[in-house]
């Protein structure tokens, strides 16, 4: 009994060398941790409990039937993050450099599946050389299995994926179909074809850095949500992120105990909107000013920055926050900021977390760069996702919203719940000047001057919008954060489903 017990522990060991100290040397040196030290920080201590340690691959070419290490590169199994269930995988470099053989792939599986059937997200830690040379069709055959995954599991259970190391080639698009990708800075990257072959077939010489790391994918490409400066900081991360999420697309919004009053009143929002409507503000503000604790989590705050997506908590429940910057590009909606609050509130809608949105919008942004890369269609998107979104949607309008763009901010007409202005909103089809230039196209100066003023007097308030019932109630910017907390609990139980389909047609 003593020696089986000894050989387990023997075995366990080497298992958790993966491929050995001086790999694990090389690892610690490149500024990265090893899969097993990234998951004791992203999981609450000593709640991990790993599956499948003894996995080995199924490889005979090219000497791989003396060559095995307990595991096969990637470590699974499941854990707590403040005490709410997760399903982990953590690709181990240190082992045949974290590549994916049918084993892995199939250890990969069993996570998601398991994840699947209890209703658990699953958060991967990629760090990966790509598909197992050795293996070739069999690692391909892998990848797809993973990816055949990714889409049935998704809006069914939150995925998030930490891009660790390398993620080249098609491994890419296993992170792609997940919720939410985190990078860090430096250490990792992720592109279809790597350099080399960049500048076999372009010409073109570019740094992997560059041509995916993780400041080109949080600004240029949208790809991933977040560049984290260091291991320990992207998994500090997505422990704050997880908190965030319900567990699955049955579960309720996590709700956790706060000290901020529901109805707590901030004066300050009363005087943040400028005398001058084509001067900004900052929309952070307002949004900090009405979640708990101003505790708001951004997702991609360096793309589309025009608009702001991301979480917060009311009354110690998970809300998602849309809002345009009007810091950014005067706020106006173009074809990025339209496909990043696309996404993000078709996710709040799949998981039952409710929206709310704040609009300052003057409209889409005009040019032929927008015009020509199908703004038509990328607008469509947002105006899909908060057309169908079937959620507790709250909107408040703080000034400008015109145009199509005001239909498009999650409007009354589109099925808004609780449809807010404060008393400084401007609900108009386009801005006083530009409406009377259309309209009194043979006036001078000062009868344009004058038709402005008679225009603005008539149209830059919420009154018109709320004569007709566009707008449910016109509120105290200081009591937003009441009047939002308040919506929220009448609309805990709200009912409302869409037609049967086997699925949408969203513009994509
Ligand atoms: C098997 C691999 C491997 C792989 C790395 N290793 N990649 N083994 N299959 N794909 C092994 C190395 O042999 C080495 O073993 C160890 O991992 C560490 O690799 P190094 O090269 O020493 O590390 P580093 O210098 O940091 O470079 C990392 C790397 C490089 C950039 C990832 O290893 C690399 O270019 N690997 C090949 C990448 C690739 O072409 N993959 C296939 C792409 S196609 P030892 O024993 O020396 O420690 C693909 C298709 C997916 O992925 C399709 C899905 C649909």
């Amino acid at each position: 009994m003593s020696a089986n017990i000894a050989e387990t522990e023997r075995r366990r060991e080497a298992a958790r060398m993966g491929g050995g100290q001086k790999r694990i040397d090389a690892q610690h040196a490149k500024g990265k941790l090893t899969a097993r030290e990234r998951l004791e920080i992203l999981l609450d201590e000593g709640s991990f409990e790993e599956i499948d340690t003894y996995v080995e691959h199924n490889c005979v070419d090219f000497g791989m039937d003396e060559n095995h290490i307990p595991g096969d590169g990637v470590v699974t199994g499941s854990g707590t993050i403040n005490g709410r269930l997760v399903y982990v995988f953590s690709q181990d470099f240190t082992v045949f450099g974290g590549s994916l053989s049918e084993r892995h792939a199939e250890k990969i599986c069993k996570v998601m599946d398991t994840a699947m059937k209890l209703g658990a997200p699953v958060i991967g830690l990629n760090d990966s050389g790509g598909a197992r040379i050795q293996e070739g069709v069999a690692s391909l055959g892998g990848y797809a299995e993973v990816f055949q995954r990714n889409v049935l599991a998704s809006g069914v259970i939150p995925q998030l994926s930490l891009i660790m190391g390398p993620c080249a080639g098609g491994a890419v698009y296993s992170p792609a179909m997940t919720d939410f990708i985190f990078m860090v800075e430096d250490s990792s990257y992720m592109f279809v074809t790597g350099p080399d072959v960049v500048k076999t077939v372009t010409n073109e010489v570019v740094t992997q850095e560059e041509l995916g790391g993780a400041s080109t994918h949080t600004t240029k490409t949208s790809v991933a949500d977040l560049a984290c400066e260091n291991d320990i900081v992207a998994l500090l991360q997505a422990r704050d992120f997880f908190d965030f999420l319900p567990l699955s697309n049955r579960d309720e919004v996590p709700e956790r105990p706060t000290n901020d009053p529901w109805d707590r009143l901030e004066e300050s929002l009363d005087t943040i909107i400028p005398d001058n409507a084509n001067q900004p503000y900052d929309m952070h503000e307002v949004i900090r000013k009405t979640v708990d604790e101003g505790d708001f989590f951004e997702v991609q705050p360096r793309h589309a920055a025009n608009i702001i997506c991301g979480f917060g908590r009311v009354e110690g429940r998970s809300v998602g926050i849309v809002a345009n910057q009007p810091m950014v590009l005067a706020g106006v909606l173009d074809i990025n900021s339209a496909k990043k609050a696309a996404r993000f509130v078709r996710f709040c809608d799949a998981f039952n977390i409710p929206i709310i949105t704040f609009v300052e919008v003057p409209g889409f942004l005009p040019g032929t760069a927008q015009e020509h890369n199908g703004i038509i269609k990328h607008g469509a998107k947002l105006l899909f996702a908060y057309a169908e979104a079937t959620v507790p949607k709250i909107t408040v309008i703080t000034r400008k919203a015109y145009g199509g763009a005001y239909d498009v901010m999650a409007s009354k007409h589109l099925r808004g719940d609780l449809n807010y202005a404060w008393p400084t909103a401007e609900i108009a089809v386009m801005g006083a000047k530009g409406a009377v230039e259309i309209i009194f196209r043979n006036l001078d100066e000062e009868g344009i001057a004058q038709k402005t003023k008679e225009y603005e007097d008539r149209f830059a308030n919420p009154f018109v919008a709320a004569s007709k019932g566009f707008i449910d109630e016109v509120i105290m910017p200081h009591s937003t954060r009441r009047r939002v907390a308040l919506g929220l609990r009448k609309l805990r139980n709200k009912e409302l489903a869409n037609p049967w389909k086997k699925h949408d047609n969203i513009p994509l």
